[in-house]
């Protein structure tokens, strides 16, 4: 059984991140997306509410699963066994950051091999921040988050409008 990891912020998980998702299925039995804490970044939803965002629209996945990924991203591979790190590439400006990263993971642990996929064209462009600030403004974000996500935004910066 191979069983990969996907970490990241989500805040908010995009489409983006499940043309990941389901590209990943494909080479792995089991997905794990890890949904990082990580306290030291600037973020709109608390980690509860990533948490919620992430298991819902993921849940029509039954080898899919979200756990929260707390301390260092090794540990975590360690831990739950998965032979790969699974990281979506989307333009060029995203190799140097992800190179450093997953450098940075194998000194930590020589076993761990990370995964790049390619995004889908129609998503390379797509970051949550600019998708904030689009849903802050009061723009359309269907085409960039699923609709539970949506509403989310909407509950959360509704007041911005
Ligand atoms: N589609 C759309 N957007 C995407 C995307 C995709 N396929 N892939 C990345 N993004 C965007 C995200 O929306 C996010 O946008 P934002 O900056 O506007 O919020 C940005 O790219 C980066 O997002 P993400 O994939 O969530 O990565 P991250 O940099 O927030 O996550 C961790 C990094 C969590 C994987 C990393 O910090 C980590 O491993 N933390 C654990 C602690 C640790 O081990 N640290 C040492 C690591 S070397």
């Amino acid at each position: 059984m191979r069983l990969a990891l996907y970490p990241g912020t989500f805040d908010p998980i995009t489409y983006g991140h499940l043309d990941i998702v389901q590209r990943a299925l494909k080479l792995f039995d089991r997905l794990i997306v890890a949904v990082a804490d990580s306290p030291w970044k600037q973020r709109l939803f608390s980690l509860e509410e990533r948490l919620e965002m992430v298991r819902e629209v993921v849940k029509g996945w039954d080898r899919v699963s979200v756990e929260v990924l707390e301390g260092l991203l090794v540990d975590k591979v360690r831990r739950t066994g998965a032979c790969a790190v699974v990281r979506g590439l989307r333009a060029v400006m995203d190799f140097e950051y992800e190179f450093e990263m997953a450098l940075t993971n194998r000194t930590l642990n020589p076993e761990l091999e990370t995964v790049f996929l390619m995004t889908s064209m129609e998503y390379i462009y797509l970051r949550s921040s600019l998708v904030k600030e689009v849903a802050a403004l009061g723009g359309d974000v269907s085409c960039f988050v699923p609709p539970f996500v949506e509403r989310k935004l909407q509950e959360k910066l509704g007041g911005a409008r």
